[in-house]
This record gives structure tokens, sequence and C-alpha cells, in this order.
């Protein structure tokens, strides 16, 4: 026998009135005082059933309305169609007082006081072969039927916000599948439902709160806004989607990267307010990272010694954003290019030969001002280049280059070797030095082409905390490392200098991307790795190019399995093409119209605007994930530490 799956939405004792106006986007309702007490209140936003059907007996169809505010009753005097409406009307409060003089025979009619209410439409659940489907919208509908309306609670209103279509339910277990997982993915609990600010009818007892489950699938590979004014719970919100993604690995026996872009440093460190960071919570599975070394965090600062371009990239954005006064020899400095020459782009042995040692001799140059700026040197490192004997006669005999020099050494050697250089060639002609050398020669020795003092390396002093002597390997390999052995990578940029934190930042999401991406056009399966953003809008700007780094990872990330979670209070200042791309999104609290503009342009969040630019209750979200059909109002759980561990085993 079929069971009927639109039974147990109907809750007799949850009636509330009748629909008396329908169209196909709205219905008003007509209830009245003592009805929404017994169905605890009808807060705005709620859902509502309202069904044609004969107590007792199967319902054909219900339709799903959500309450977006009250409306008026008309009255019988007015226009030739209000009077009909009026007379239903007329008719509706007799046969509820009736109905409720039976039941309380101590009230008089006079004290029941009746309301509208204005519903919108969000589509109609039918019974298929005995499958619970929602249509999202009503395909036709009577005046003159009879609807009763219903205000769900318990389970008729956990099937209604956990209701995943047929179609979806396939895709969701394709998807699972074809990203490498052997069962459907699993759900999670992450909130309750919650309509309104002011909850103490609704969700005055715990028990009976309503569970809102995350589908992990909706979110592996996928983009997730969150927005919302400051403390208003979003980081929250994201601890939770850590914890969402631990839990997937640890039932799946998946690995799965996660990589926080934390602007804040919360998610590294206990702070006072939250105790129990992610840290804390996972200390065997978590990396930080840092700019300014701490105990416990690894350096995300590069060695300038060994990742010669990247150190000199960085130096160059520092003298940019720090305005110094523009010369010819800092000009010359910046431009300098320390592309490694490659052996397989020369036809010639012998031109490669000579590129190479002019390219190692320029990156000695660069190494010993380095030096003499303070740039403290990797354990027994050794400036080293190659120069051909008679040179190496002139200007010291008794010191080979080729043999590695102490960073005085090498100070004095070029100081030599320019004193030479100008004595032999004072009419400019053949210099020994390529004029990238030569620039750093002069920055070495504070000294312009004529002679004439200059800062020199002195300019450099000040960026010198910028590089660490103890990386071997370039941060963004390892951390992409981690990322595929499953690991949680914060990156803690609460510290350091904005330049330099947004060029690192865009470094290493630039890594993993491409990284990805390589195994992906190699016809493999990429690693699993969530990117999440906090504060979005300092480094996913919205006008940013579309070409560029991270909307580049927000669009076409799906493919290399790179799901990107981005946090921020501006949703203007994101790409509209990102926002248009983004399957899950979590509002809390906005303050301005301006914002909520720009989110209204999608799913339905236009039904929430009052509750949105008016409600500050920290977690209290709107939430629309991609298998959900409409956005679903939520109180997201406080991410808890010691439940958390627990989870974790
Ligand atoms: N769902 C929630 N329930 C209860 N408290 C919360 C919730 N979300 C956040 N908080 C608390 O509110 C404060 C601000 O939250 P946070 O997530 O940091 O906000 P945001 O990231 O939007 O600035 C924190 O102290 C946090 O513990
Ligand atoms: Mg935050």
């Amino acid at each position: 026998m079929q069971t009927d799956p639109l039974g147990q939405l109907i809750q007799e004792d949850q009636f509330v009135g009748w629909v008396f106006q329908i169209d196909y986007e709205s219905a008003t309702v007509i209830t009245n005082d003592v009805w929404k007490t017994q169905a605890n209140g009808i807060p705005r936003n709620c859902f509502l059933l309202a069904a044609a059907i004969v107590p007792g007996e199967p319902a054909g169809e219900v339709i799903l309305l959500r309450v977006m505010g009250s409306a008026p009753l008309p009255v019988e005097d007015k226009s030739a169609e209000d009077k009909l409406i009026g007379l239903k009307i007329a008719d509706l409060k007799n046969r509820a007082v009736k109905a409720i003089g039976q039941e309380m025979d101590n009230r008089t009619k006079s004290e029941i006081q009746f309301g509208g209410i204005a519903c919108r439409i969000l589509g109609t659940f039918y019974n298929q072969n005995g499958t619970l489907r929602l249509g999202a919208d009503i395909e036709s509908y009577l005046n003159a039927a009879e609807l009763r309306v219903y205000c769900p609670r318990a389970a008729a209103l956990e099937t209604i916000i956990n209701y995943i279509s047929p179609e979806r339910a396939i895709a969701t277990a394709e998807e699972a599948w074809r990203m490498g997982f052997k069962s459907t993915l699993p759900r999670f609990p992450i909130g309750t439902v919650r309509f309104t600010s002011t909850d103490r009818l609704h969700r005055g007892d715990a028990a009976r709160h309503v569970i809102f489950n995350l589908n992990a699938v909706d979110f592996l590979s996928r983009r997730t806004g969150v927005f919302g004014m400051t403390r208003t719970g979003k980081s929250n919100t994201i601890k939770q989607l850590v914890s969402v993604v631990m839990r997937t690995s640890a039932q799946s026996g998946h690995k799965i990267g996660q990589i926080i872009y934390d602007l804040n440093g919360e998610y590294a460190n206990a702070n006072q307010q939250d105790k129990g960071s992610i840290a804390e919570v996972y200390p065997q599975n978590t990396v930080r990272y840092r700019i300014v070394p701490v105990a416990g965090f690894q350096p995300i600062l590069n060695n300038f010694y060994t990742q010669t371009q990247e150190g000199h990239a960085t130096i160059r954005a520092l003298i940019e954003a720090a305005r110094l006064p523009r010369s010819a020899d800092l000009e010359a400095f910046q431009s300098i290019a320390f592309d490694e020459p490659r052996q397989q782009d020369f036809d010639d042995e012998d031109e490669w030969a000579k590129q190479n040692t002019r390219y190692r001799r320029k990156v000695a140059a660069y190494h010993a001002v380095l030096a003499r700026a303070g740039f403290e040197l990797p354990k027994g490192f050794q400036i080293q280049f190659e120069v051909n004997s008679i040179v190496r006669k002139l200007v010291n005999p008794s010191v080979d280059p080729n043999d590695g020099m102490t960073a005085t050494q090498a100070f004095t050697w070029f100081d030599l070797a320019r004193q030479i250089q100008e004595q032999l060639y004072s009419s400019g002609n053949d210099p020994w030095f390529d004029p990238d050398t030569k620039a750093l020669v002069n920055m070495l020795l504070q000294k312009n082409d004529q002679g004439a003092y200059i800062p020199g390396y002195r300019l450099l002093q000040p960026f010198k905390d910028y590089h660490s002597p103890h990386r071997t390997t370039d941060v963004s390999v390892e951390i992409y490392q981690h990322l595929v052995n499953g690991r949680i990578v914060i990156l803690d940029l609460s510290v350091g200098d904005t330049a330099q934190r947004d060029r690192l930042s865009k470094r290493i999401a630039q890594h993993i991307f491409q990284s990805s991406m390589a195994v992906f056009s190699l016809g493999k399966h990429p690693p699993h790795i969530v990117i999440y953003v906090e504060e979005a809008h300092n480094l996913i700007g919205r006008n940013d190019a579309l070409t560029e780094t991270w909307p580049r990872i927000v669009k076409e990330g799906a493919k290399a399995r790179i799901a990107t979670v981005y946090a921020t209070q501006e949703v203007s200042s994101i790409h509209p093409n990102i926002l248009a791309n983004t399957e899950n999104m979590f509002v809390s609290h906005l303050n301005n119209e301006n914002e909520f503009r720009e989110l209204a342009k999608f799913y339905d969040f236009r039904d929430f605007e009052s509750s949105i630019l008016h409600t500050q209750d920290v977690g209290f979200n709107r939430v629309k994930t991609l298998s959900n059909p409409f956005v679903i109002p939520v109180q997201i759980d406080k991410f808890n530490p010691d439940l958390e561990k627990r989870r974790a085993g």
C-alpha cells in the first residue's frame, strides 16, 4: 500500500483559517486571534499550508505559502467584486465563530478578532506514486474552492524545510559519485528554523526547534556567500561549514583540504570571546601560517635568497606602496627581471651558457644588496658566481667568486671590481656588468653611474622582515601539499602589511588553482579543496577583471574541485558575475538598502527585506542552498568546541 506523503503535512491542531482570495502569485488568509493563539502564533515569514481537504480524507495537493504581512479584510459595502468577497468573509466569520463557540462556550462573538494575512505562493506539494513532490508554482486555482490553512510545525515543518526534489536527489547522488565519493554525501544539522527576531512563541520550547540540515554535496566544488554586518555571526557560520567538511571527510573516508584566509586572526587563536578556535578543536589537522614569525606558526614568508623572483616582486610591491621618491636608480632596480634563462629556449649552447652566467652574476649582486640591507642570510648561505680568470686576477687573485663568498667578501669584491672597471674603461665601453647588474652594484655601493652618492641598499632596509631565512620550499607548494593531505590550513593575515597580505594571498590562491587545474587538464581527479575567504571585499574586488586570480577561482574552481566560501558585509563589493554564480547564500543582518538591493536580485531574498534590514540577531540567517528550492530562515547553531572535539574523536 502506498503511503500518503501529503497526509503528514496537515496537522489538524494547527488549523488557522481559510484562504479567501487567491491567484497565481499570492493568497490571502482569514484567521482570528483564537486560532492564531492555538497555533502558537503566526510569525511573519513563516510557512503556511493551504489545502482543499475534507478532514480525514487524503489531500489532493497542498499549497505552500510564505507569510508576507497582514492584509485588510474587504468589507461588503465596497465595489461589486469586494462585495462577493465580503459575503464570503462574512460566511467564514460565522463558521469560525460557530466552530470556536462549540469548543469554548464562554467566549462571545465580539471577543473573536479577525484579520487577514498576505502570503506569497511558494509552490504546490503533491503526491507522485507515493513520493512527495513540490512544484514551484500553482497549476490552477479555484476561487470558490475552500482552502483550509495550517501553520506547520515539528515533523511537517521539518519536511518542508528539508525538502529536496527527487531530481535533485538523483543529481546529488550523481555528483557525489562524480566527485569520487562511494555513496551519497551525508546531511548535517547546522541550525534550526527561526522566522522572526522575537521568537518567544515559535521557538519558546527548545525541544521543539526544527532542525535544518546542510547537504555536504551542495557545498563541495561550489560557491557559498556568507553576508551580514560585522558581529552577526558570519565567522561562526564558517566554523560550522569547516565542521561539516571535517565530518564529511571522516564519514566518507575522503581527504578534503581546507584553507582559511583569516584576516582577523580568529580561527588560528583561541580569543577571549570565543573559546575554542578551529586550531584548538582540530590540533592534529591544522597547520597555521603567519606573516610575522611566532611559535606554533609556520612562516608564510618566503626566503628571498632562494626565491629570487618572488622576493624581488615583493620588494618591488613594497617600494611602490611606500611611495618612495622616484629616482633613476630605483627605477632601474624596480625594472630588473629575474627570469631564469632556460636551456631549452636556446638553440646555441654558447649563447645559453653566456646568458646563464650573466643571470647568476646578476643574482649574486642582488644577494649582496639584500645582505647589505640586513636581510638575514640562510644558514651557511654563500654568494657565488662565475668570473673569467682575467677579471678574477685583475680584481683579486686570491678570491674566486665561484667558490662562494660571504656577504662582506662579496661587497668588497664588487667594490674593487667597479673601481678597476672604471679605471680600465673610463670611456664607458665594454662594461663588465650588464645594465641590471650595474644597477644592483650601484645600490650596493651607494653610488650612481656618475659616482655621486645615492641611498641605494638603504632603501630596502625597512622591508627586511618580509623575508624569512628559514624557508627552504616555496610556501605555496608546501600549503598545497597540506591541502592534498586533507588538512586545515589557516593563513593568519591579521598582522603584517596589507599590500604584502594581498600579494601573498593571491599568490597562494593562484598556486592552488593552477595546481588543481593542471591535474584536471590531465584528465585526472584534483583533490577536494575548500577555500574560505573572510572579509572578501578586501581580496575579491568588484572591479577586478574576471581574468584575475580570485574571480577565476570563484568562477572556474568547480571543475578543479575547489569550493569557495566568501564572507563579507558588502554584497555590493562582490563582482556581479561571482554573485550570480553563487549557489549557496547565508544572509544575516544588512544595515542598508543598497546592500539589500544587490541581494534581492537573487532567489527569493526579497521576501525577507524587513527581516534582513531590521533584525540584528546574531546567527539569524536566511539561507538558500543549491538543494533547497527556496530561502529558509535559520538560526545557525553556535560553534561548540567541546561538541566538535567529541565529534573529531
Ligand atoms: N549562531 C550564533 N549563536 C550564538 N552566538 C553567536 C552565533 N554566531 C556568532 N555568535 C557570537 O557572536 C559574536 C560575533 O560572531 P562572529 O561569527 O564573529 O560574527 P562576524 O563574523 O559576522 O563578525 C561572537 O562572539 C560569536 O561567538
Ligand atoms: Mg567574522
